[in-house]
């Protein structure tokens, strides 16, 4: 008789009476979020007898989706022609005009895919992997089957350029990296990687006719050390470079085109050129020896417009142009300074023979010129819009960096734009308050990306035909790592693909819950995605003549839980938020969003309020402050609460005066107050053209003479702090006067413009 093992009997019984259990379907939360969806149901189950459907002509897109099912499976699937149950079909849809939509339909046995092209069907594909698991790409995962919700999805891209940029020049990085990065673009629906291949610090693109672009130009001596405004510069003595081989590029171009992504070289001229006119000073107007640049900044360096220069330039876009097939080549454009220009017999020859009135017209010849040579090979030329300056070149695509001025004014000439403003697209500025890596500077928080409205309210619907796209920047000054620019990429290139992608936009709240969901598939695929989502500010208001802080809880669709005292958030005693909080005396304040359940989620907010004179009256403040950095109105000077060590946040206000005018405070009083001091602070971020003002002076009467005045001496502080006593003023009525700095001088960064002047509160006591 045969023996049945207790093992073989457990197995068996297994098999009779166990149904193995499926995970119930992921939760849909898609980035960038389809424009028609409807969730069904049920739900489809992806097992071992799942098939796949797939036209002979999109195999790389049906692959690209088997592949992923049985990595994530561990099981060989099948292609059939035809199939009748538990299938995944992709079908070729002439009436789907748009190459780059689909719908995308699951039911309890089968998926279908329908698109006009493969790229649309690679969409359908990356809204399809995310219904998978979080974890499903994870070596960890071990399940045969899992279920994917039912559902119905119509989707198209609300703009056809949807791009992310990348600086290579400042830092390096591996192929590894440049392909991961790619593929996570083209997971969002992005469709661009603007690649900058050359800068000061770096040349990055080996050109054969020209090996010393690479041999000398790939490499820089050393690095700075912490931030370009920390004077005197420090410097690690660090040899660094490297550069990207022909072979290495083709490789790149060749995987992003799999990934329906185009990548669009970034070959800079005339200025941020010192690598190469390190190679090759002749490029240069020989003012100075030029290096490849050790540091952080815009340099003089430019190249000069000689014959010669436009051959060496012709003969390096022939080499790109080879490299990549993309229509579009981005030759920069910006912050080219005009000094060496200036100083160049050549060049004041050259203007003279062409009859220009200066050297922004030539800069304007010298794009124009280098435009006509691109076009005469089918190409067309992206530059960044100080190419605006001295007159567009006649098919210029335009990338609005410094804000949305250059989109206006170009789309208003009838030229394409991209837009990719600094005030929400540069994702090398801080993304969160507090305790962050060293950046470059500014405050851009994911929320502040997602607010961004491509639709320039300032252009007609006409004009907004020519807004082609959208894309998030990454400048890498202060990125030595990968690691470090997955940390400032993500997760703002999610707000960024979901403004490039969906028409409509959704509820902050519910895209930051979406985000935080794909963070998790980030995760598992090891990108070191930042933690901040929720950016919770309060508000400040008089009520009744006393403070009360404000917050609002329909923003973000959760509660908010809060506590005045202590260290540190503690949800044991906090309370939740349901009405405005006063404020009498030196209070701590901390907060956190929560979830529905009660769990904090993101960073806690804290902070700490003086209420003093200057917060109980009206002031009126004279001229306004830029609307860029009025974010808190003028009650970042008047609630009792200081600004962060960056300009950007609420606290701060920032003013661009013109050259003779002073800002006025005005403060009005009911009753009689007495003041005996004022504490207060002042920006002097040089390197961001920003100044402490030169004075201050208190009037009681706006025409008397001043009654008090104070010397702000020259400081290399970042921040300067003012505690200024004076003798005891009794007054219903108080002006300040501040008097901006002015001019920046020669040899500062934007020298010759009026400086910017940041203020923070006015503790008037
Ligand atoms: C730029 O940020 N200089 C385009
Ligand atoms: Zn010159």
């Amino acid at each position: 008789m045969k023996t049945i093992s207790l093992f073989n009997l457990a197995i068996i019984l297994c098999f009779l009476g166990c149904t193995p259990t499926i995970p119930s379907a992921e939760k849909v939360a898609i980035i960038p979020a389809p424009n028609h969806l409807k969730i069904e149901s049920k739900e489809f189950v992806i097992d071992e007898n799942t098939v796949f459907v797939i036209p002979p002509s999109w195999q790389q897109v049906g692959n690209y989706l088997q592949h992923f099912v049985e990595k994530g499976l561990q099981l060989p699937l099948r292609q059939l022609k035809n199939a009748q149950t538990n299938f995944i079909q992709f079908h070729l849809d002439s009436q789907i005009k748009n190459k780059e939509a689909y719908r995308l339909s699951i039911a309890t046995n089968s998926i279908h895919i329908h698109a006009g092209s493969e790229a649309g069907a690679f969409y359908a594909v990356q809204t399809l992997m995310q219904l998978f698991p979080t974890h499903f790409e994870s070596p960890e995962f071990n399940k045969k089957q899992i279920a994917i919700q039912c559902l119905s999805i119509e989707d198209a891209p609300a703009y056809a350029y949807r791009g992310m940029h990348l600086d290579v020049g400042r830092h390096f990085y591996s192929v590894e990296f440049i392909k991961k990065y790619i593929d996570m673009l083209s997971r969002l629906k992005l469709n661009r990687f603007h690649w900058h291949l050359t800068e000061d610090q770096g040349w990055r693109i080996e050109i054969k006719k020209y090996p010393k672009l690479t041999s000398v130009g790939a490499f820089r001596k050393e690095t700075l050390i912490g931030h370009a405004r920390n004077k005197p510069h420090q410097f690690d003595g660090k040899p660094y470079g490297g550069f990207y081989t022909q072979d290495q590029i083709k490789e790149i171009v060749a995987y992003a085109k799999q990934r329906f992504v185009t990548v669009i070289p970034e070959i800079e001229l005339p200025g941020h050129s010192s690598a190469a006119i390190a190679a090759y000073p002749e490029l240069g107007c020989g003012i100075r020896p030029v290096e490849v640049a050790t540091k952080w900044g815009i340099f003089d360096d430019i190249y000069c417009p000689k014959e010669s220069t436009f051959a060496f330039l012709e003969d390096v876009l022939d080499e790109v142009m080879m490299l990549f097939p993309s229509e579009y080549i981005h030759i920069g454009g910006d912050e080219a300074p005009k000094a060496n220009w200036n100083a160049c017999s050549n060049c004041q020859k050259r203007i003279q023979q062409l009859g220009l009135k200066d050297s922004h017209e030539l800069q304007s010849y010298f794009i124009k010129r280098i435009e006509m040579y691109l076009n005469r090979k089918g190409r067309q030329i992206i530059g960044w819009d100080e190419i605006l300056e001295g007159g567009l070149a006649p098919n210029a695509t335009v990338m609005s960096w410094r804000g949305v001025k250059g989109a206006i004014a170009t789309a208003q000439q009838g030229n394409p734009v991209i837009l990719t403003p600094n005030s929400h697209c540069y994702f090398d500025y801080y993304q969160a308050e507090g305790d962050q890596p060293l950046a470059i500077g500014g405050y851009l928080p994911l929320e502040k990306v997602y607010s961004f409205n491509p639709q320039l309210e300032a252009l007609t619907a006409e004009e907004r035909k020519h807004i082609m796209g959208i894309q998030g920047n990454v400048w890498t000054e202060y990125m030595p790592t990968s690691q470090q620019v997955e940390y400032m990429a993500f997760p703002r290139i999610m707000a960024l693909s979901e403004l490039a992608w969906t028409s409509q936009k959704d509820h902050y709240g519910a895209f930051a819950s979406r985000a935080m969901h794909y963070s998790k598939r980030l995760k598992t695929l090891n990108v070191n995605v930042a933690p901040h989502y929720f950016n919770l500010q309060p508000k400040y208001q008089m009520n009744h003549g006393k403070l009360h802080v404000t917050f609002d809880p329909t923003k973000y669709n959760l509660p908010i839980h809060y506590h005045t005292g202590g260290n540190a958030f503690s949800l044991q005693q906090s309370k939740a938020y349901t009405q405005a909080i006063p404020i009498d005396k030196t209070t701590s304040l901390f907060a956190s969003i929560c979830t529905t359940d009660g769990k904090p989620i993101g960073k806690p907010f804290q902070t700490k309020i003086y209420p003093h004179i200057g917060i109980s009256g009206p002031l009126t403040i004279n001229p306004a402050p830029s609307k860029k950095y009025d974010s808190g109105g003028t009650m970042a000077i008047q609630n009792g609460v200081l600004g962060s060590k960056r300009y950007g946040d609420n606290e701060w206000l920032g003013f661009a005066t013109n050259a003779k005018e002073t800002i006025w405070l005005e403060y009005q009083w009911d009753r009689n107050k007495s003041i005996k001091s004022l504490r207060t602070r002042f920006h002097n971020a040089k390197a961001h053209w920003i100044y402490a003002p030169t004075q201050i002076k208190l009037y009681t009467n706006k025409k008397d003479k001043a009654i008090a005045s104070y010397t702000i001496a020259p400081n290399t502080e970042q921040i300067i702090e003012v505690l200024w006593s004076f003798e005891e003023i009794q007054t219903k009525h108080l002006y300040i006067e501040v008097i901006p700095f002015g001019t920046i001088p020669a040899a500062k960064q934007g020298a010759g413009h009026l400086a910017w002047t940041f203020l923070d509160e006015m503790i008037l006591e």
